[in-house]
């Protein structure tokens, strides 16, 4: 069970694997997640259904901390401990948005693509804007080609597309181009600069939010999330959000402070 089928290094940062999970893959739809556990004592990692096929799930993880070191240590034919999910909401269709921006930072490409995915396949206008910290951090671009009518690049190096981040080019797109709605995922301080840029061009933005998760079922409140004064959970009411009444300040802070903490615990992991 949870065999690992196939598995692709997307850059130096970033891999795909293909799961085969198949209660999962039967029930998930566009923004449900799952979460992961490499071995009987590993750590909870919540990641995006990127894609399925109705047997297997696709997987995206950046190699960030000890529990994705140890899952990129994997190799086809191993198996996964547990694969639970689909968790989280679907994404909400917007059924009055006709023409849609697309914003992806990184790996937010990858919670982005179904969303992005399904919007296209009801008919509606997509465009992508993408950005990374270089060429390489450009992920998913082919598959995106499938669906999206224009694909904007971003890098921060220069290496590839516009020299600058992604809402340097959105804002270009915007005064020329009418949009309805934009979906904004990566890191906090992107989709908190965009839904600032989209409020001056009077768009609604959606982004995808990925705080800390431990039990992915609203039971532990780590994963909590202030929006227009209210708590809600990003694992049950999410992780998918309109994104005007987010406040980003409270989850950059708290992001901040597990960044230090995991950075610390991982290295002792490690040196054991
Ligand atoms: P990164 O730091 O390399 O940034 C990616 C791109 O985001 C940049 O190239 C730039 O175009 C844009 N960006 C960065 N800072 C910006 C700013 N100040 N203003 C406007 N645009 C800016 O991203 P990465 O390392 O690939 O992504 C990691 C982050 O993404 C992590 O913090 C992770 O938590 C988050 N993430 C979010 C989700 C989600 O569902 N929201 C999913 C995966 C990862
Ligand atoms: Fe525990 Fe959401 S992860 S409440």
């Amino acid at each position: 069970m949870y065999k690992i089928k196939k598995k692709q290094i997307l850059n130096k940062d970033v891999e795909l694997m293909i799961v085969e999970a198949p209660m999962v893959a039967k029930n998930a739809k566009p923004g449900n997640f799952l979460i992961v556990r490499v071995d009987d004592k590993g750590e909870r990692i919540p990641l995006t259904i990127v894609e399925t096929n109705g047997v297997d799930v696709t997987i995206i993880y950046q190699k960030l901390g000890y529990s994705t070191t140890l899952l990129s240590k994997k190799e086809v034919g191993d198996s996964l401990c547990d694969v639970v999910g689909p968790l989280g909401q679907p994404t909400h269709i917007r059924d009055d948005a006709k023409r849609i921006l697309g914003i992806a930072g990184g790996v937010g490409a990858a919670p982005l693509f179904p969303q992005l995915k399904e919007y296209a396949r009801l008919g509606k206008t997509v465009d992508l804007v993408i950005g990374g910290r270089t060429k390489e951090h450009l992920i998913l671009v082919d598959k995106y080609k499938e669906f999206c009518e224009n694909i904007y690049y971003a890098t921060d190096d220069g290496s590839y597309g516009t020299k600058g981040f992604v809402t340097q080019v959105a804002e270009s797109l915007y005064q020329k181009n009418k949009y309805d709605l934009s979906i904004a995922i990566g890191p906090l301080i992107m989709m908190k600069n965009c839904v600032l840029l989209n409020k001056k061009y009077k768009i609604k933005t959606d982004v995808s939010l990925n705080p800390i998760m431990i039990d992915g079922t609203g039971m532990c409140g780590n994963c909590r999330v202030t929006i227009n004064g209210e708590t809600k959970f990003a694992c049950v009411d999410g992780p998918d959000f309109p994104a005007e009444g987010i406040d980003f300040e409270e989850l950059m802070a708290r992001q901040n402070y597990y960044k230090k903490e995991e950075k610390h615990i991982c290295k002792l992991k490690l040196e054991k």
